[in-house]
């Protein structure tokens, strides 16, 4: 097992660039199978999620091409759509083959998916609206299963507002019979290009971004050559980060307007950040002020901010509230905060945060992704040394967290767990 070493208490300053979207990728790399012509994807993350995808999708025969490490075609006549693949049980994003494969071969059986354990996370609302075109759909042996004669477009109405079924019933549909209307759909930026990628491919998707997406089903998709939108959360992380450190940094290929939810609550507690065209620049000079925050669907403040928002407000002044309003089991790192001298209550779904002064270095375990690189802004601004057990958690979605961090001034590095001789060497080091 690998873990990162950070010798805390160095302000973050100079230029980071931000990679592709995971969640997006996600979900483009199962759209890429829709087409028997090749499909070239550019500004793919390097990440792990990514890469076990990416196997997948060879391991059921679609030839994937590797051209660089951000860019890789895919030429999607798979020989099996029934995905026995155990490291798709693992991952959330598997559910979109799903979608991909059942408008395509009108068959497919994919594990029930997995991913980061952040609370209950059932699919009704996938298998809802794949039914409502027509498939049949059943769970057996911890495999979803959806087969149908053909797919006919239909009119789903969600009873929650959900990314992961609004991208999964929009890839169904694309393909199927006449028009399909959906709504109560999620707006985030990745749904949107998820959209605009089926369509640069000959799908007719409009509404993409609001409440109703409506489809009118084409024959078949084309190639296409398509660009991943930059990650949100990887540029959110890098803002708390900097804003924690009161640090100085610019981080470009963003799209500012996907980052106002965290722009304005930074700018709120008395963090200073300049848009640009496609960057921002924060600067923070001072103690973070308190604030409020309640995680809502986009536009509102993500879900995936949270844990990097807390550990920023950990040495806020005053006490901040923060209410998770969509996973319900999504504090669990609170836990590991406390053992570095936080002072954080969590009732419910919500964490009274009393701002302490300083945080100190110790060893915390990463329960999952975004708590994870929350843990590693927490040994940023620590004193002495932190250990953040479980780096495998983080390299699921952040490519070469270490070495951005590394070239903003940090000090941190990762090892085996079992390399106490480099670990050593490195606490010498950094003193
Ligand atoms: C996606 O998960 C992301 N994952 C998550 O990112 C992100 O936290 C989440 O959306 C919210 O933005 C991927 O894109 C792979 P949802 P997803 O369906 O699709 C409930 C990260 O760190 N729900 O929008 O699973 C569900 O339990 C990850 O990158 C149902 O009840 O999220 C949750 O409470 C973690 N029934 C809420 O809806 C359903 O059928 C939102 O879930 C579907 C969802």
């Amino acid at each position: 097992m690998e873990q990162y070493v950070i010798s805390g208490g160095r302000r973050l300053a100079g230029e980071v660039a931000i990679a592709g979207a995971k969640n997006a990728a996600l979900g483009i790399i199962a759209a890429a199978l829709m087409t028997d012509e090749q499909v070239t994807i550019e500004n793919l993350p390097d990440v792990l999620d990514i890469n076990v995808l990416l196997d997948a999708l060879a391991e059921i025969g679609a030839i994937v091409d590797r051209v660089d490490r951000h860019t890789v075609r895919i030429v999607g006549r798979v020989q099996t759509t029934t995905v026995d693949i155990e490291s798709m049980r693992k991952m959330r994003g598997s559910y979109y083959l799903l979608g991909a494969l059942l408008g395509k071969y009108k068959h497919a059986q994919v594990p029930l998916p997995g991913g980061c354990n952040i609370g209950s996370r059932p699919i009704e609302q996938h298998i809802k609206g794949f039914r409502a075109l027509g498939a049949n759909v059943d769970i057996s042996f911890g495999n979803v299963n959806a087969d149908a004669e053909k797919l006919s477009g239909g009119h789903i109405f969600f009873d929650i507002v959900t990314v992961g079924a609004t991208i999964n019933v929009m890839l169904a549909a694309v393909l199927a019979e006449g028009q399909t209307i959906i709504e109560n759909c999620a707006k985030e930026p990745h749904i949107v290009d998820v959209a605009n990628f089926l369509n640069s491919m000959g799908a007719n998707i409009k509404g993409a971004g609001t409440d109703v997406i409506r489809i009118r089903g084409v024959e078949k998709l084309h190639g296409s050559t398509y660009s991943i939108i930059p990650d949100q959360i990887e540029a959110g992380t890098f803002m708390l980060a900097t804003a924690a450190t009161c640090g100085d940094v610019r981080i470009t290929n963003v799209i500012p307007k996907h980052l106002e939810a965290i722009t304005s609550k930074l700018m709120e507690i008395g963090v200073r950040v300049e848009e640009e065209d496609d960057a921002v620049r924060v600067v923070a000079t001072k103690r973070l002020g308190n604030t409020q925050i309640k995680t809502l669907v986009y536009p509102g403040f993500p879900t995936d901010m949270q844990p990097q928002m807390t550990t920023a407000l950990a040495m806020c002044e005053g006490t901040s509230i923060i209410t998770e309003s969509i996973f319900e089991n999504r504090f669990k790192y609170v836990d590991e905060l406390t053992k570095m001298g936080a002072n954080i209550k969590v009732e419910g779904n919500t964490a009274i945060i009393n701002g302490v002064e300083k945080l100190t270095g110790a060893t915390v375990c990463t329960p999952d992704l975004r708590a994870g690189a929350a843990l590693v802004i927490a040994g940023l601004v620590a004193e002495g040394c932190t250990v953040v057990e479980h780096v495998e958690f983080i390299e699921r979605g952040y490519e070469n967290f270490e070495g951005k961090l590394k070239s903003l001034g940090a000090a941190i590095d990762k090892f085996d767990e079992n390399d106490s001789r480099g670990i050593q060497k490195f606490k010498l080091k950094c003193g």
